[in-house]
């Protein structure tokens, strides 16, 4: 079977190639970087031929309002038409959970138009909604630094490790289009506030965290369930403290 993993050079997009590579599969990375770009479509009608399954998980340059919007909506109207002319069979792409309920931000307007298209483009396709990655909190925690203080909402939020999420578009490329949006969580809720106290203290940091339940968030107040699935997620097992710690082992691992 041949798959095109769009954003295959990415941090989920890389690791999904391997993996799928491992099966055997006949994978093709597709991304600006390997001669593919899905915004000038360069490349794509002859990475798309014969294929069965694409893979979306490309993302913006920036996540800036308009500059995200203009990327998901060119993409994803580019890579839908060229999927519909290959024949493709399956679409599966990469969202965020609580995407229909963050209107407020740029970021999350611009995923909402790009699972529009898809609902919209009729060909077969399978949603994955996934929360925060473990490897991105430390970057959304220090977007609220303000000096020695640190303003971050109280909110709920689930998050989960890359690796899992990785497993999970594994399978759900390896199964039959479901032609709706899935869910997968990390095994934990926490409040954002009280895991970014967790990641200073790992990081003997000394700075102070404020919960505030007026710091934004992609541009965007949270209310306290924004980030939190719906009833029937797919639980990840990887744990956020197991992962931290290992995290900050590495990070400490002399290089040889
Ligand atoms: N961050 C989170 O916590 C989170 C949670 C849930 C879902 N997601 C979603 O997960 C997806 C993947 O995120 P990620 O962090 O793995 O992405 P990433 O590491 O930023 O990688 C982005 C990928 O997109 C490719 N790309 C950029 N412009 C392209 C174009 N014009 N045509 C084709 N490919 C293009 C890049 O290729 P080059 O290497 O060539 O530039 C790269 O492979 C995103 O859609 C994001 O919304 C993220």
């Amino acid at each position: 079977m041949k798959v095109v993993v769009v954003g295959g050079t990415g941090l989920i997009g890389s690791r999904l190639v391997t993996t799928l590579r491992e099966r055997n599969l006949n994978v093709v990375v597709a991304s600006p970087s390997s001669g593919i770009n899905t915004i000038t479509g360069e490349g794509l009608a002859r990475a798309l031929n014969d294929a069965q399954v694409v893979v979306d998980v490309s993302n913006s340059p920036s996540l800036q309002d308009d500059v995200a919007l203009r990327f998901f909506d060119t993409s994803g109207r580019n890579l839908l038409a060229a999927e519909k002319r290959a024949g493709v069979k399956h679409h599966v792409a990469l969202s965020v959970v609580g995407t229909d309920r963050l209107p407020e931000s740029g970021y999350f307007r611009a995923k909402m138009a790009q699972e529009n298209l898809i609902r919209a483009s009729g060909v077969p396709y399978t949603t994955l909604r996934a929360t925060p990655f473990f490897e991105y909190i430390t970057g959304i925690v220090e977007e609220a630094a303000d000096g020695d203080v640190l303003r971050v909402s109280p909110a709920s939020i689930q998050p989960i490790a890359a690796d899992d999420v990785v497993v999970a578009l594994r399978d759900v490329t390896l199964s039959l289009p479901q032609n709706r949006e899935l869910e997968i969580v990390g095994p934990d809720r926490f409040r954002l506030n009280e895991l970014a106290e967790q990641i200073l203290a790992a990081n003997e940091d000394r700075r102070t965290v404020i919960a505030d339940a007026h710091a934004m968030y992609f541009g965007a107040i949270l209310r306290d369930d924004t980030l939190i699935p719906g009833d029937h997620p797919r639980f990840a097992p990887t744990r956020f403290e197991d992962w931290l710690r290992l995290y900050i082992a590495q990070a400490l691992a002399p290089a040889f």
